[in-house]
Formats: C-alpha cells, structure tokens, sequence
C-alpha cells in the first residue's frame, strides 16, 4: 500500500487504516470530479505557456483528461475507489491511461490550491441553479399574489392582530425576503470568483505560470492578491453557508405561517391534498409535513453555517487539514436548499386563498388605528384620540361589539368630531388605501411591486 499514494516517496510505513481512512475525503469530494479535471486541463496549458511542458505532451495529458471526464460523466459509480481524494483519483486515471506525462501534469502544482480552485468552480457551477430555484417560489408568490385581487387580511404584531393589509402584500413580503438570499447567493459567488493557482502549497509556485491568462482560461475575473491567505481561505464557503442558512431561515418562518394560516383555527388558505399528508390514525388529518420539514430542516443548515466557522476560528496561518471539513456541510446545506425551495414552490403555488375567512378577519376592532386618525384628521391630538379610541375598544369588547355595530350618534356619543362618513373610513379597505408610502399596504403600491416583481424575474431570464 506505501506505493499507492501521492505522497509514498517520503515514507517507510505503509499508513495505518484507522489513521488514513479516517482522513480520507474521496467518498464526499468526488461531487468536485468534473472541476478537478477542468481544473487541469487548464493547468496543462499553464504549464505549456511556461515552458514547462511540450505540445505534444500537452495535447496527450488534455486527451487522457478528457477521456476521464467522458467515462466519469457516463458512469458516476467509476468515481470510486481507495483513492485518498478526488485529486488523487484523477491523477491516478490519467497516468494510467497515458503513462510519465501523467506524471508531469503536478508540476508547480499543490492539492491546497487545487481543492480551493475544485470547491470555487463548483460554487459557480451549484449557485445560479439554486438561484433559478429561488426564483421559482417567488413567481409561485407573485402569481398567488395576483390571484388574490383585492382581498384583505389581518397584518399581526406579536401574533396579534394589528391592521389590515391586502392578502397580496403579506404574500409578496416573503418574496421581498426570498429577493435578497438571491442576492447574498450571488455575493458568495462573487467571493469565489478569484483564481486561486500559482499559490502552491502555501508560498507561490516557482514556474513562470501566467496567472492571469490561467483566471481567464477557468472564467475568474480576478486572481487571488496574497498565496497564504489563499491557502487557508474558505470564506466563500462560509458566505455560501450564511446565504444558504439566512435562505432557510427564511423558508422556514414562510412555512410557518403556512402551517397556522391553513389550521383550523384561522382557515385563510387550503392547503392542496396534494401538499399534505394523513393520519394512520386520525381520520380528519389534513397535516402540512412538507412545511414542517422545511423548518425543521432550518437547524442543519444553521449547523453547517456554525460548524465552519468554527473549525476555521483558530487555524494558524496556511493550509490545515481542518479545512477538509468544509466540503460536506456545503454540500448538504446546498441540498436541503434545493429541496427546500422546492417543496414550498409546490406547496404555495396550489393553496387557495379563504377570501371571505381573511376579509372577515380583517374587520372589526384591529380599525382602531384607522378610527384614531380620523379624528386626528378633524384636529384632535394623536394621544387624546388614542385615549378616546381605547376607551370605545374597551366598551365594545365588554358589550360583544365592535365598530361595524354602531350608528352615528353611538360613535358622536365618543366624540363630537364622529361625522356620517365615520363609517366608511373605518373600514379595511378604507384602511389599505390611507397607507400612502411605496412599502406600504396600498393597493396602488402593492401593484407596482407585483409588476416590479414580474419585471425582475423577467429580466433574470
Ligand atoms: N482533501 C483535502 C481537502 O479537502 C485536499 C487538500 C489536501 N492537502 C493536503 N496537504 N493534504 O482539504
């Protein structure tokens, strides 16, 4: 076995099993298949410009890569083997197919920047098809939004009821959140969008290798500044790991108020049977799961966020091996994502809103706000108009009533400013279009941030 890794020269000892399989990486590094060997197909080339490799001999290790490419990209399952990692089951297929010039590819070469350039090519490859998905569920929010109309529902503050707001724009509040995790995705990439070859091991690499022509053969825009800092640098995945987390976050309160929205007790929206699952037991059960696995499945991501920085925080200067521990939790913080996102877009683009059930609860003592400004509209002082208004609310609950009830000489008897238009002001349509700012409630904002909504996605491609 001594023979069999990249590193045998060195030793005397074959490694102990306990000790090299457990740092071994192949079984979760080999998803950076495909980046490791675009990565040297391009470093092939770099080795040519540097006067380090002949034509021909670049023109066989390119042939060999790519062969390994084809057969890797047909049967995944060949992926396999004792091999210590992806780096080393690449260079082990190539010299097997084309001998010592398999052998030279290394060159000026070390694994610390060849994983940080495999892992930043698989960020760009992974994160706009996480976008795409992003932007999925917000079209499932924005069509919902529009099908809703003019339907109005209750707005809460500390799970209480507070003011009226139209269905849309509670809808399109999620969309708003779910806007910026597409654009934290794109910050995590543009971290990654440096060339991290010519750092070497830690140091710089002693051949003449043309970086900046290599960055614009892979795609970067730009080539790391300094060859230690890019040695233990993972802070892209970390921004990765944020985003994700934050995007889960998100997905997860979206679930939540999908599982208390369609309950019983408050019957805004139907979940579709086809969102949700049975009781073995209970026959009436109608259970939201897949939302409630969203936001059970918040804490991994969290978790994967966490555990980075972590093993990051007391690293001395340079490569450690503690950095190997950054591939799995992207990649499964990257998966319950997807999958996440998924499984809202489904469940949000088949509910049904329960207009008459938001409308009606939209009504009745959460006008209080609207009763208070209209009679700082006729000149009385906001806090006395506070004082009177809470006085009626506290009459009314008492008495099983609220302001839909009461003729005009019942709210005249709370203040004389009361006139006949009292209640068509109060009232939660009335409500929605005295909001006047672009954030607001306002029917006429709500529209154009639907149409902005429509206009981004449509320019998104
Ligand atoms: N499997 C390693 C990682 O994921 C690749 C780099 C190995 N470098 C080393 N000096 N052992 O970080």
């Amino acid at each position: 076995m001594s023979g069999g890794h990249l590193w045998s020269g060195r030793f005397d000892q074959a490694p102990d099993p306990a000790a090299f399989d457990f740092g071994v990486s192949f079984p979760f590094d080999r998803q950076l298949f495909e980046d490791d060997v675009f990565g040297s197909l391009a470093w092939a080339d770099a080795l040519g410009r540097a006067g380090v490799l002949d034509a021909a001999a670049i023109a066989r290790i390119k042939d060999g890569l790519r062969q390994v490419l084809e057969r890797g990209r047909q049967d995944p399952s060949w992926v396999a083997g004792d091999d210590e990692d992806v780096h080393s089951f690449v260079e082990r297929q190539l010299v097997a197919l084309v001998g010592d010039d398999g052998r030279r590819l290394h060159t000026g070469r070390s694994r610390n920047e060849q994983v940080s350039l495999d892992f930043r090519l698989y960020m760009r490859r992974r994160i706009p098809l996480l976008q795409a998905r992003v932007r999925a569920l917000i079209a499932a929010l924005a069509d919902q939004a529009e099908r809703s109309g003019e339907a109005l529902m209750p707005a809460y503050t500390h799970m209480r009821r507070a003011m009226p707001v139209l269905v849309s724009h509670f809808l399109l509040s999620h969309a708003a959140a779910l806007r910026r995790d597409h654009v934290r995705l794109a910050v995590a990439m543009d971290e990654a969008d440096a060339l991290p070859l010519g750092s070497g091991a830690v140091a710089g690499t002693g051949y003449a290798i043309d970086t900046a022509a290599l960055a614009a053969a892979l795609g970067f825009s730009r080539v790391v500044p300094n060859s230690m800092d890019t040695s233990s640098d993972r802070d892209f995945a970390v921004s990765f790991l944020h985003a994700a987390s934050l995007a889960m976050v998100h997905l997860s309160r979206l679930a939540e108020d999908v599982i208390y929205f369609t309950a019983e007790e408050f019957g805004f929206f139907d979940l579709a049977d086809s969102s949700a699952t049975g009781s073995s037991m209970m026959p009436q059960k109608k259970n939201p799961d897949p939302m409630e696995l969203v936001r059970g499945k918040a804490g991994r991501a969290i978790g994967h966020h966490v555990a980075l920085l972590v093993a990051m925080k007391g690293l001395p200067t340079g490569y450690n091996k503690d950095l190997q521990e950054d591939k799995e939790g992207v990649f499964d913080s990257e998966q319950t994502l997807a999958v996440s996102l998924d499984a809202c877009t489904a469940v949000i683009a088949k509910l049904t809103l329960r207009p008459e059930r938001t409308g009606k609860a939209a009504s009745g003592l959460l006008l209080a706000t609207d009763a208070a400004d209209y009679l700082v509209r006729k000149g009385l002082p906001f806090r006395n108009a506070h004082e009177v208004i809470g006085r009626m609310v506290r009459e009314l609950l008492a008495a099983g009533r609220d302001f839909d009830d009461l003729s005009p000489a019942e709210w005249r008897a709370y203040s004389e400013l009361f006139g006949d238009d009292v209640r068509e002001a109060v009232s939660a349509l009335a409500s929605v279009k005295a909001r006047r700012t672009p954030q607001s409630t306002n029917p006429d904002a709500v529209k154009a941030a639907l149409a902005e909504t429509r206009a981004w996605l449509a320019a998104q491609g």
